[in-house]
Parts: structure tokens; C-alpha cells; sequence
């Protein structure tokens, strides 16, 4: 592999795209704030114990994808590979149990799985997520879910599907498991290597198996929603009561069961056709159990996280963003000039005004070349001539006008020249 290559599985995202990343970014935190979310910054490595008993030992995450490795002090250390248990690790470290009330927090960053790469599946990738830590009620759930939803349709997105499940309390589970595995048992042999595996380490998630055959058997196979206590199942209805309040449609669907082991109750995904094998742009669900588990106070929570990388994918075929605006090119040419041309680059900017300077020295005409291709609204001009009278010449590129203006009257004119780029865009 040679050196000048990013690694298997890493890429890097260069200008074109990081605009879309921004936009997603200040979308999303507008929204966060308006549901006063706010924002936790947790390490990019922990303990490797910590994902060891938050996901699950029996988990794809754990057992095979995991960045793991010893530093010089001979600790086992993970670079995560989900935000969940790091949040979580800070909810108890910090105390932010005792203050209360419910918190609610969000975070993004980079997070690595040894995975196989494909499209829309990556080594390092990128979430957005949030947690509320400290409430059992459903209206919890379904704030989250509805965060979601706010979000992609801020981004333009109609097509995505929200597919809902329930997958109880931990006795509830326990109940299925067991149904599932002896509906499962005298089909041993032809179900895939995978699920056979699992039959025993973790049989629901058999149910997620892409396998025709194993598909074909698990059509008869028992469904979590008859397994759930009263209790669950009346949680359940009243997710989806308010879910069907505010107008937001989802399809339940028996089989989601996540690859991650602390899940309880509602589970969700959000997944889009237009992905291919790697549809699912987000999910989520409750986790009650999770804090007490990692020693902390007995605290139900409920959250999701987008893969970025999987949104940012969908945007690019859904729209094109405009490139970022230039209102003047600055062409210059001579010693004198070109030393003005800096200050007068610096006295717009410091007006507000986007504006790129020609660094070449080249002839004029190669300059204005580039000033054209740029998309300013105008040009400034600095020769000899407005570097000996202190001038600058401004050409307004789309109707060829020209006029002179005083270096020193740039920022009494800032205004007006403000103005009329301002009509000149919106005729355009
Ligand atoms: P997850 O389903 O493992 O859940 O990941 C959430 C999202 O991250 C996926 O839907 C996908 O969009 C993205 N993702 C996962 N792996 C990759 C990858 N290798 N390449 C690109 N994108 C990927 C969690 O991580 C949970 N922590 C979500 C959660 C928060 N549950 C409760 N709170």
C-alpha cells in the first residue's frame, strides 16, 4: 500500500463535500437547541471494558469490529465505536444524575468499526447522536423520534421510512428468546453458518439475517409483540399513540432487533431505498437498563444516532448546494498595487464582505480571467495608475460597469456597494 493512501475503510472529505457536512451540522444544532439539547464532548478511546459490557460480549461490535489495543501502560484501550457508553460513562462519572432533572444531550464525532468497507460503510464514520437520561415516559421516545423526523425534513428529505419495534423489558426477552430458540432448534442445520452460530450466543439476531433460507424459515417463526408483558405491550401502544398524534408514520416491524445488547422497549431504525445494502441512515431506542449496569443509579434512557456519512451521501443525489459566494476579485499587478491590494482586502473583509485575492502577479488579462470564473459580483482593479493616486478601479462583472472609488472612501461606500450586490444576486 503506498504511503500517500489514505487507509482501508478512511477517507477524507475535501471542500466540495464538507459543505454539506456544515450545512447538516447547523441544521441539526438549531433543532437540538430549540428542544434545549445540549451538547457533551466525550473521548474518542476508553477503556475497552466499558464497550465490553455496554454493547455486549456477544455482539458483531465487540467480538470482531473492535479498534482495540494496549498503550504503553499496558491498559486495554478502544477508540469507540459507537457514543452510547461514553455518554453514559460521563452521565455517572460527573453526577448529572443528581441535578435532577432530565438531561438532555446530544454529540457527534468520529467512530471506528472494523468493518468490511463498502459504500456507506466505513473504518472511521461519523454520528450524530442524542441521549435523554432520566425519564421512563414514552413521550420521551417519541421526543427523540420526532428530533429525527425534524431534521430530515429540515434537510429536504421525504422518502425515509421509520421502522418501529418493541422488544420489551429483559424478562420479556428472556420469554421470546426462548420460544425462538425452540422454533428454531429442529431447523438447526439449515439455517446459515452465521445464524447457527447464534443460535445459542445471540438467536434474535437471527432475525436479522439476509439469508434466503433462513429468511424463508423465519417467516413462521414466533413475534416479539406476542411475547411482551402487559406492561410493555400498553407502553408500546401509547409510543404509538403519540407517534400517530403528531402525524409522524412508521411501520413496526417483529424483526428489528439491533446489533447492540442494551437495548429495552421501543427500537427503531430509519432506513431509505435509495442506499442500497447499507440502508440505514439512523437508529435508536430505550436503554433502560444500562446505567444501573455500568454502576450508576438506576436511570431509564432513550436515544439515536445518524451515520453522517450515510445522510451526507443521500443530500448529494437529493440537491446541489450553491457554492460559497465571492463578492469581489482583487486584481493587481506591481509592487506598489499589490501591497494596497492587501490592505484594501483586509478593510472589506473587516466590512463583511467575502472577498479572494489574486496572489500570481500574472498579466492582467489572466487575472481577470480567473476574477470571471470566480463568481464575484465585481472586480477591483489595482495598476500603477490607482496605486499613485490611491484609487481602485470597481468593474461589476455581470453588465461590464466601471467606476472609480477613493481607497479611502471603501468603508463610507461599504453600504451601497453592500446594497447593490445584494439586487444584483436576487435578479439573478
Ligand atoms: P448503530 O445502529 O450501531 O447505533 O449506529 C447508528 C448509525 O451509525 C447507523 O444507522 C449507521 O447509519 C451508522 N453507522 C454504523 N456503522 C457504520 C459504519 N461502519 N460506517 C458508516 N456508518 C455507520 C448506535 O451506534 C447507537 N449508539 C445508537 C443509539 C444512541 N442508541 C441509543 N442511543
Amino acid at each position: 500500500m503506498g504511503l500517500i493512501q489514505a487507509l482501508r475503510g478512511t477517507r477524507d472529505i475535501l471542500p466540495d463535500e464538507i459543505r454539506y457536512w456544515q450545512w447538516v451540522e447547523s441544521v441539526v444544532r438549531t433543532i437540538f437547541d430549540r428542544a434545549t439539547y445540549q451538547e457533551v464532548r466525550t473521548p474518542i478511546f476508553e477503556q475497552t471494558a466499558l464497550f465490553e459490557r455496554s454493547i455486549g460480549e456477544a455482539t458483531d461490535i465487540v467480538g470482531k469490529e473492535m479498534y482495540t489495543f494496549k498503550d504503553r501502560g499496558d491498559r486495554s484501550i478502544t477508540l469507540r465505536p459507537e457514543g452510547t457508553a461514553g455518554v453514559v460513562r460521563a452521565f455517572i462519572e460527573h453526577s448529572l444524575a443528581a441535578q435532577g432533572s432530565v438531561q438532555r444531550l446530544w454529540y457527534g464525532g468520529p467512530m471506528f468499526r472494523y468493518e468490511r468497507p463498502q459504500a456507506g460503510r466505513y473504518r472511521q464514520f461519523h454520528q450524530i447522536g442524542v441521549e435523554v437520561l432520566g425519564s421512563p415516559s414514552p413521550r420521551a421516545d417519541v421526543e427523540v423520534i420526532a428530533l429525527f423526523n425534524d431534521i430530515l425534513q429540515n434537510l429536504g428529505f421525504k422518502t425515509l421510512e421509520l421502522n418501529l419495534n418493541s422488544i420489551g423489558t429483559l424478562s420479556d426477552r428472556q420469554r421470546y428468546r426462548e420460544a425462538l430458540i425452540s422454533y428454531l432448534t429442529p431447523y438447526k442445520q439449515e439455517l446459515d453458518a452465521d445464524s447457527q452460530d447464534r443460535l445459542t450466543r445471540n438467536p434474535l439476531r437471527i432475525l436479522d439475517s439476509k439469508d434466503e433460507r433462513t429468511q424463508i424459515i423465519l417467516k413462521e417463526a414466533p413475534n416479539i409483540l406476542e411475547h411482551l408483558s402487559p406492561d410493555s405491550q400498553a407502553r408500546f401502544d401509547q409510543v404509538q399513540q403519540l407517534l400517530n398524534d403528531l402525524g409522524i408514520s412508521y411501520v413496526i416491524n417483529t424483526r428489528l432487533v439491533r446489533g447492540l445488547d442494551y437495548y429495552t422497549h421501543t427500537v427503531f431504525e430509519i432506513v431509505s431505498a435509495d442506499l442500497g445494502a447499507q440502508a440505514t441512515v439512523g437508529a435508536g431506542g430505550r436503554y433502560d437498563g444500562l446505567v444501573s449496569e455500568l454502576g450508576g443509579p438506576d436511570t431509564p434512557a432513550v436515544g439515536w444516532a445518524i451515520g453522517l456519512e450515510r445522510l451526507i451521501l443521500l443530500l448529494q443525489q437529493l440537491q446541489a448546494l450553491p457554492h460559497p459566494t465571492i463578492d469581489f476579485y482583487l486584481v493587481s499587478r506591481g509592487s506598489r498595487a499589490e501591497a494596497q491590494s492587501l490592505v484594501i482586502a483586509q478593510t472589506l473583509r473587516q466590512q463583511g464582505f467575502t472577498v479572494e485575492m489574486d496572489l500570481s502577479g500574472s498579466a492582467f488579462g489572466k487575472q481577470f480571467k480567473r476574477a470571471d470564473r470566480s463568481g464575484a459580483a465585481a472586480c477591483l482593479i489595482l495598476g500603477d495608475e490607482e496605486a499613485a493616486s490611491q484609487t481602485v478601479q470597481l468593474k461589476w462583472l455581470t453588465t461590464g460597469e466601471q467606476e472609480a472609488i477613493a481607497q479611502t472612501d471603501l468603508p463610507s461606500v461599504a453600504n451601497k456597494l453592500r446594497e447593490q450586490i445584494h439586487r444584483l444576486r436576487a435578479n439573478h
